[in-house]
């Protein structure tokens, strides 16, 4: 095994967000560590795999709405997960097969499960760059020029489920800013964050009395701290919602508020 040998820099014995979210999803790319992660945090939050099932329901809601509706080819997709039903290439070139996609994360199981997995179209194309959203201006390099995304036109920025990874709000808020500045008019900013606004009150005591376990690595934000994050540009009907609620699909099941932890919207850039 070398140090270029991606195998060699993934380690298995500490929980992963993205296997984590795949146990939670009912995936079978995790480990030990990340089931006893995704438990604890279950037994404090029995609502959490609904959660995480509803978020990845939105993403894909929003990925046809953006290319249905909106007229959207392009995406770059920053914090992908690990492949699993509906990513967003295929909800995509399902409606337009020329669709381009440029998926980007920082963890070495997902790039490999990526490359392997996440393949276009002939119409269209996917790139997979292994970055860190805190570093959007290495993003936005590797995407650009003559990269897969055309930044001339049109792209729908996704940061759906990562933001919360990020601790520090200013680090956050200029990785989004810096992505979106580099957009055209007509692009867009989809986001969904973790939050604990909804819960209920014995939740909220709970995560904060497990925060060796819960907050480990998730830090969660307001409304009003998911809100800025589209500052400056044009909310798209109907606003910032729980994801269940965004533009959910006839007949959707209707979930109790606090079963929901997880924020999102859509911003398009005037
Ligand atoms: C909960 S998963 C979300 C996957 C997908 N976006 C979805 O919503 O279904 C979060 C993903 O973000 C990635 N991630 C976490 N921190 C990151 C960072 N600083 N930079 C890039 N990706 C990150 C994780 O590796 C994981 O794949």
């Amino acid at each position: 095994m070398t140090s270029n040998d991606p195998f060699s820099l993934i380690d298995t014995s500490v929980a992963h967000p993205a296997r984590r979210y795949d146990y939670w999803l009912g995936g079978k790319d995790n480990f030990a560590a990340d089931r006893a992660s995704g438990d604890a945090i279950e037994k404090i939050y029995p609502h959490i795999r609904t959660s995480a099932q509803q978020n990845r329901q939105f993403l894909r809601r929003v990925v046809r709405y953006l290319v249905t509706e909106a007229g959207i080819r392009q995406f770059l997709d920053v914090g992908t997960g690990l492949p699993t039903a509906g990513n967003t290439h295929e909800v995509a070139q399902e409606v337009a097969a020329e669709c381009r996609i440029a998926y980007v994360d920082n963890d070495p199981l997902v790039m490999v499960h990526a490359r392997a997995l996440l393949t276009s179209s002939a119409q269209g194309k996917t790139d997979y760059i292994e970055a860190d959203v805190r570093e959007p201006r290495a993003i936005l390099a590797s995407t650009a020029p003559g990269g897969t995304l055309d930044l001339t036109q049109p792209v729908a920025v996704l940061l759906v489920a990562v933001l919360h990874f990020i601790p520090d709000d200013a680090v956050a808020e200029a990785a989004v800013k810096t992505l979106v500045n580099a957009m055209v008019p007509g692009s867009y900013l989809v986001v969904s964050h973790a939050t604990d606004d909804l819960m209920a009150p014995d939740s909220v005591q709970a995560l904060a009395d497990g925060g060796h376990v819960s907050r480990a690595d998730t830090t969660l934000r307001s409304r009003k701290q998911v809100e800025g994050f589209f500052a400056g540009l044009d909310m798209v009907e109907p606003g910032l919602q729980i994801v269940s609620k965004w533009r959910p699909d006839p007949g959707a099941e209707h979930l109790p508020d606090e079963h929901m932890s997880v924020y999102g919207g859509v911003g398009r850039v005037p």
